[in-house]
């Protein structure tokens, strides 16, 4: 199932997607955007996959996107290439995206962990959005990202200064979930993706959509989604499950129908 830069292969019911260009610090070039892009939506399709784990190697997720790849690029390649477009279909992901971070996660790699939906990091991991040291700035959505992650007067600090940031520091502003020992990484985030497998596959994209609308819109809209959501969750038979099964004083037994 492997492509040309990334591992592709199951864990149970998670997909798992692995970076694989070790050489250079899986930094991301845009044929390898295209897969992980590609793969996400394979998995979100697949019927057997409830969770997609994303992950680097042990010494670094992401070094950010290919320097050498972009360096020659000018306004004019860019406008006609529009190579962080794709990006877009990231959001689009209805399944939750877990991402585990071992070493660096940095500029592109660090706006590919806030385009998952919970982050496990190593407690020396490291994330930063270096570009400011390349003379550019973050281009695939890391002023927004970190920004609605962590307020704007820290994200500014951060992505002005260059500097990466602690695993520590990154869950104590809230911009990731859990932190593990190094080795432990993927354990924990298997584990966080096993407990989302036996949850109600259709409540957690519904919850996802809802979650995602509070950050995007006015309240108001956002209150309409969730509503909306909350009544159409009644439309499955796992609503009829959970209830039961709550009432039997007993575990659901989830279908995702
Ligand atoms: N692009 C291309 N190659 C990269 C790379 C990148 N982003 N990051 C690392 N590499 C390559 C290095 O050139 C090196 O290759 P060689 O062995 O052929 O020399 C190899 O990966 C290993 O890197 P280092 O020798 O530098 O390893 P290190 O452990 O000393 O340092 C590092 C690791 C701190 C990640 C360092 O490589 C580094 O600072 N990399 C650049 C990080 C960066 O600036 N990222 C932002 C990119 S721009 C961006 O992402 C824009 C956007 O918004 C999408």
């Amino acid at each position: 199932m492997s492509k040309e830069h990334i591992n592709v292969y199951t864990e149970g019911s998670t997909g798992v997607i692995q970076l694989n260009r070790p050489k250079v610090a899986n930094a991301l070039n845009r044929k390898m955007v295209d897969e992980i892009v590609e793969q996400m939506e394979a998995f979100d399709r697949d019927e057997t996959i409830r969770v997609i784990f994303i992950k680097g190697n042990e010494k670094a997720f992401a070094a950010g996107a290919d320097i050498e790849e972009m360096m020659d690029d000018t306004p004019l390649s860019l406008e006609q290439l529009d190579p962080f477009a794709v990006w877009d279909r990231m959001m689009l992901i209805k399944k939750p995206i877990i991402a585990g971070v071992n070493g660096f996660a940095l500029g592109g790699g660090f706006e590919l962990v806030l385009h998952c939906d919970l982050i496990v990091a190593a407690e020396d991991a490291k994330f930063g959005f270096p570009e400011v040291n390349l003379g550019v700035m973050p281009g695939a959505g890391g002023t927004q990202l970190l920004t609605k992650a962590m307020g704007r007067a820290k994200a500014l600090e951060w992505i002005w200064l260059g500097q990466p940031m602690g695993a520590q520091e990154a869950l104590n502003y809230g911009v990731i979930n859990r932190i593990a020992a190094p080795e432990l990484v993927e354990e924990e985030a298997l584990r966080l993706a096993s407990q989302l497998s036996k949850q109600a596959p259709v409540s957690l994209r519904l919850i996802k959509e809802a979650v995602s609308e509070a950050v995007d819109t006015p309240l108001n809209e956002g209150l309409t989604l969730e509503r909306k959501n909350f009544y159409l969750a009644f439309a499955t038979q796992d609503q009829k499950e959970g209830m039961k099964a709550f009432t039997e004083k007993r575990r659901p037994s989830f279908k995702g129908v």
